[in-house]
């Protein structure tokens, strides 16, 4: 088969929060393809970026201290770690705020507006007079024109469902400043979209979209497209227009623009690798972009409507998918299921969700409901109870009985029965019907674990003359259990590493399949993977929920009585300085502790602090602190320690940073 060229993308994360199962819902999703492809011998190039631009980013950024350049470096390299750690097999991590993106964004303009699709129109819009911006909807609240319903957004009512215009809300304030905001002109640039409504009947039913997203995007193309608005007016955080002094590129137009972007990157930094190939009209190589169910607009109506415009080809499929739920709900900051990529790393193994949502994904925008029991009892059944199982009930006989070696032959129609599962599991895995792979795999581990407990190799051995049987049961065993641990591969990868390990044996692939393991040496078994436990999942929930102000109280330690006095003296000589936290950062090896950067006005102080469980770095950076200022430094196995910050709280999570008014100065004394 000739093999393909495949450019891969995941939605781009907003830089402005933490990733969380919803992105990781996808990104794995997107993951399991990308992984396959590669295991059957594609090229599969797979690219991502942060979203920075726009007012989120820029206020965000305003309110702690910090350049918005500085607040989205910080959050990238943790959306990185989190990505990395679950096992996400991005070829190039890039960001928005790029010089490829501005060039590649700049020239789709050029070429949009050369084509006669820029439109310059005047609109009135709702500005914040104190802070002397425009609102975007949702940084306006007021009550809803239908129903009455105090504060509700610019947009829509969340109390009754009606959309309108912001400037219909009833005594509107800016989320913002607070202030009454007023109307005010503005000119705006739109592109054109009105004129593609025709392109666009054809393209979303040109194979290109799942049936689903085609039928909702023809209900909208009936109703007629709207010009969109791709400029925003200054102070906005992203690229400015070519040629229009203080109007930017609304976030949405530079977005999609930010996976070309991202490859063009890699393609700078990788020999026999070129942008043309990819996105070139006449290209053939495919593209592939995995997003949800709410940005199919974006990706599916005004991103090939640009391309097209702009001389570029159009993606080959855009793979839409539907929401996180946990327990049948949507996630919830108090609930505890709003579960954050790191809150779940600190619990539990990515394997564990992976193979979960891979169990449960089918290719269609449904939504996706992580039931936590289900979790438990899936994991925890199917792949230690039936997968690793196999493995073990034989490579304990083979180590021991056989040092290690595999029988010579093999007969067992079982194997040749897993083999011609191979076009099956393909079409699943190409169909994103990961569930039916996942019921097909484990179909194959009730086979294998029944043919071994048919044979009781635990029992022959006891027999006289029966040693080549069990040879050849535990060999049989073990070769199942490759090629049963080669098609979960993609899901499973760590896994996979593990058990390459142990069978001594190059990286498996879908060729490898075919090649069964025969008086081959395999290593010592170690378990390859361990229980996931209820307490375990019900610790991850709490850890993430954002507690009450009651519980908060409870949290204050009644067996912690005020003991031991001191004199004022003593009391006299501990000098509390206000600090300003410049700069925070992971330290490598250890758990708790965190190293800051402190500006007490004189200068600048390096203190560890052991708040890593309750704070991220880039949260701490512009904060203003109270730091004992006069404490001996103190040699530290990581570094000196010139000092120690104050905070509140019984640990762990439960750390609250004192944090002074903003009022106050670096430096000032506390008194
Ligand atoms: O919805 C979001 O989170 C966007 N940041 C996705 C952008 S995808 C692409 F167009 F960049
Ligand atoms: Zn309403």
């Amino acid at each position: 088969m000739p093999k393909r060229r495949i450019l891969v993308t995941s939605a781009l994360p907003n830089a402005n929060g933490s990733i969380h199962l919803g992105h990781l819902m996808e990104h794995i999703q997107t993951d399991i393809w990308v992984r396959f492809q590669r295991l059957k011998g594609h090229q599969c190039i797979y690219v991502c970026a942060d979203d920075t631009h726009g007012t989120a980013t820029m206020l965000k950024a305003e309110e702690l201290k910090i350049t918005p350049e500085v607040f989205i470096t910080d959050i990238k390299a943790e959306h990185e770690q989190d990505f990395h750690d679950f096992l996400i097999s991005h070829d190039n991590y890039y960001s928005t705020h790029s010089e490829e993106n501005q060039v590649y964004s700049s020239l789709i303009y050029n070429r949009l507006k050369e084509a006669g699709q820029i439109n310059v129109k005047s609109v009135d819009q709702l500005f914040d007079p104190e802070k002397n911006m425009f609102l975007a909807d949702r940084f306006i609240v007021g009550a809803c024109p239908k129903c009455e319903a105090e504060g509700q957004y610019g947009d829509n009512c969340e109390a009754c469902g009606a959309t309108y215009d912001a400037t219909d809300l009833i005594d509107p304030v800016s989320k913002i400043s607070g202030a009454k905001p007023v109307l005010k002109k503005s000119t705006h640039f739109f592109f054109a979209l009105s004129n593609f409504s025709a392109y666009l009947q054809e393209w979303t039913r040109s194979g290109a979209l799942q049936e689903q997203v085609a039928n909702k995007l023809a209900e909208w193309l009936e109703a007629g497209l709207q010009d969109w608005d791709i400029s925003r007016d200054a102070p906005y955080f992203g690229f400015e227009i070519p040629g229009e002094s203080g109007k930017f590129f609304y976030v949405w137009l530079d977005a999609p623009i930010g996976y070309m972007a991202s490859f063009k990157n890699y393609c700078d930094q990788t020999e026999d690798l070129k942008f043309e190939d990819f996105w070139d009209t006449d290209s053939e190589c495919e593209v592939h972009h995995f997003i949800g169910k709410d940005i199919v607009n974006f990706h599916a109506l005004f991103w090939p409507a640009m391309l097209n415009t702009s001389g570029f080809r159009t993606p080959t499929k855009v793979h839409a998918h539907g929401f996180v739920t946990v327990d049948g709900q949507k996630m919830s900051k108090s609930r505890g299921t709003f579960i954050n990529a790191r809150t779940y790393l600190d619990y539990l193994q990515p394997e564990y969700l992976r193979y979960y949502f891979a169990a449960k994904l089918n290719g269609s925008v449904d939504d996706l409901d992580i039931n936590l029991d289900d979790f438990i009892q899936r994991v925890n059944s199917d792949l230690v109870g039936k997968v690793v199982n196999i493995a073990s009930r034989c490579a304990g006989f083979i180590n021991k009985q056989f040092d290690g070696r595999l029988a010579a032959k093999t007969s067992n129609p079982l194997i040749q029965e897993f083999a011609e599962q191979q076009s099956d599991l393909a079409n699943h895995y190409e169909n994103r019907d990961y569930g039916k792979a996942i019921r097909e795999i484990m179909s194959m581990a009730d086979k294998a674990n029944q043919f071994i407990a048919e044979n009781k190799p635990w029992a022959l051995i006891k027999e006289e003359g029966n040693r080549d049987l069990v040879q050849q049961v535990c060999s049989d065993g073990i070769n199942l259990f490759r090629m049963i641990i080669t098609y979960l591969k993609p899901v499973l990868p760590e896994l996979a590493k593990n058990t390459e390990a142990f069978l001594n044996v190059d990286p498996l692939d879908w060729d490898s399949l075919e090649v069964n393991l025969l008086d081959h040496q395999i290593n010592v078994f170690k378990p390859l993977m361990v229980r996931v436990e209820g307490k375990i999942v019900a610790a991850m929930i709490d850890a993430g929920r954002e507690k009450p102000a009651e519980e908060k109280k409870a949290l204050i330690n009644e067996s912690d009585p005020i003991t031991d006095e001191i004199e004022f003296d003593d009391f006299a000589k501990v000098d509390l300085r206000v600090a300003r936290i410049t700069n925070a950062e992971h330290v490598e090896g250890a758990d708790k502790l965190l190293k800051l950067t402190l500006d007490i006005g004189t200068g600048q102080r390096t203190v560890f602090a052991g708040i890593k469980a309750a704070y991220k770095p880039d949260e701490l950076i512009g904060k203003l602190t109270v730091m004992v200022a006069n404490l001996k430094a103190r040699k530290m196995k990581f570094g000196l320690s010139e000092g120690m910050v104050l905070a509140a709280g019984p640990g762990g999570k439960q750390i609250f940073l004192l944090e002074p008014d903003d009022g106050s100065e670096p430096g000032m004394k506390i008194t």
